[in-house]
């Protein structure tokens, strides 16, 4: 058999949306220092760029005068003499059209400014700034966000290192298969080196968690870890091993039906404060590391042919119900309450070990879980309350 090349949103049967509802990562937040930048994602060209205030805008790529990328050019006059940006305002480098945050055009330099034409307008889309990555809230019907972005506590920690992600590219599988490692609770031994000695996976409406551990072979540490999605593009996994803690990041995003770029990241705290330079050294090898592991996985997504249904086995772990997990995204948020409903609970493998109970009630899942509002306001997806 011939690998297929890729398998869309409609192959796996998802829902009505070829792209789904939630906040994705669509650039490292550095990147916008030298400027505007073009960016495609859900088969959409965009322009991303920081206004002067700081805050950071991302629009439709296309000038509706002349079909101008307003991002993209960086040998036009006024990109290289830094002129594009006005306030959060953005000029097309053509004919030096001014579209400001909302879309909207508001001055043009050959025109009365009363009468910049309406139907120039393009859209502008949700972003926010959340540890060091731009996230938009991506709907396919333009609705709100529904919840606020993922938020660990650790990154504001004095002590933390944070990442700088390594940018993996795109991969030609849907990001389904990505999220399908929530329940591959037996690929943990073959891909990972850390057979899984307990298993668990639970889901409360926008939140999948999976609970498990075992003993790294690599490290030969006992590794135990929660690992949570709280929209389909970006997973935190805290892990516990040879007495330290650290979170691991991998994101997601759809760049057409299919395909999907990848970025990974981990976050630790130093022994010192300040940070010695060992401190930063072991933070950037606990990243290596981890993504050395994670590169496994990349490796068989890069590989493989699409799995559009799973044949399941009654050891396997719950692929069923993380898929369905999954699907909420690709439906509006009224029809998703029906699939929550469905799919809420918690799901063990049959005849096997299930993490301690004691391990949700310890605290240790109290920085799990969390999304924190532009205003600061910090809460949990899974009990939907605010988190002081
Ligand atoms: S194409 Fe954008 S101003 Fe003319
Ligand atoms: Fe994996």
């Amino acid at each position: 058999m011939a690998k297929k090349e890729t398998a869309g949103a409609a192959d796996y049967g998802l829902g009505p949306y070829k792209y789904p509802r939630g906040w994705f990562v669509i650039a490292e937040a550095n990147e916008l220092d030298d400027g505007p930048i073009a960016k495609t994602f859900f088969d959409k060209d965009f322009a991303l760029y920081r206004g002067k205030s700081g805050r950071v805008v991302l629009l439709d790529a296309y000038c509706k005068h002349m079909g101008t990328h307003l991002a993209a050019s960086k040998t036009a006059y006024i990109a290289q003499t830094e002129d594009l940006i006005e306030g959060d305002s953005i000029r097309c480098p053509y004919h030096a059209w001014r579209y400001n945050e909302k879309g909207d055009v508001d001055h043009i330099p050959y025109h009365d400014a009363t009468k910049c034409p309406k139907s120039a307008s393009i859209e502008s889309y949700h972003v926010r700034e959340v540890m060091g990555m731009i996230m938009m809230w991506h709907h396919p019907e333009g609705g709100e966000p529904e919840l606020e972005p993922p938020y660990l506590p650790m990154w504001d920690d004095e002590r933390a290192i944070h990442w700088q992600l390594d940018h993996l590219g795109t991969l030609p599988i849907h990001g389904i298969e990505i999220t399908d490692n929530m329940a591959d609770a037996q690929h943990l031994g073959p891909t990972h080196g850390s057979p899984v000695e307990y298993f668990e996976n639970e889901i409360k409406d926008g939140v999948v968690i999976q609970r498990q551990g075992g003993v790294l072979a690599v490290y030969k540490s006992k590794l135990d870890s929660v690992t949570w999605y709280s929209t389909p593009g970006v997973l935190c996994s805290k892990q516990t091993w040879a007495g330290m803690t650290m979170v691991e990041l991998i994101c997601n995003t759809p760049v057409s039906d299919g395909v999907s770029q990848c970025w990974h990241g981990v976050l630790s705290l130093s022994d010192h404060n300040p940070a010695t330079h060992a401190d930063m050294a072991k933070a950037k090898a606990l990243q290596e590391g981890a993504l050395t592991a994670f590169a496994a996985d990349f490796d068989v997504w890069s590989n493989k042919t699409p799995a559009t249904k799973v044949m399941r086995l009654k050891k396997d772990g719950r692929f069923d119900m993380v898929r369905k997990w999954v699907s909420q995204w690709y439906m509006s948020a009224e029809d998703a309450e029906a699939v929550r409903a469905e799919v809420n609970g918690f799901h063990p493998i049959p005849d096997f070990p299930r993490p301690d109970p004691a391990k949700k009630t310890s605290g240790y899942e109290d920085d799990c879980f969390l999304t924190r509002g532009a205003d600061g306001t910090v809460r949990s997806v899974y009990t939907g309350e605010e988190v002081k």
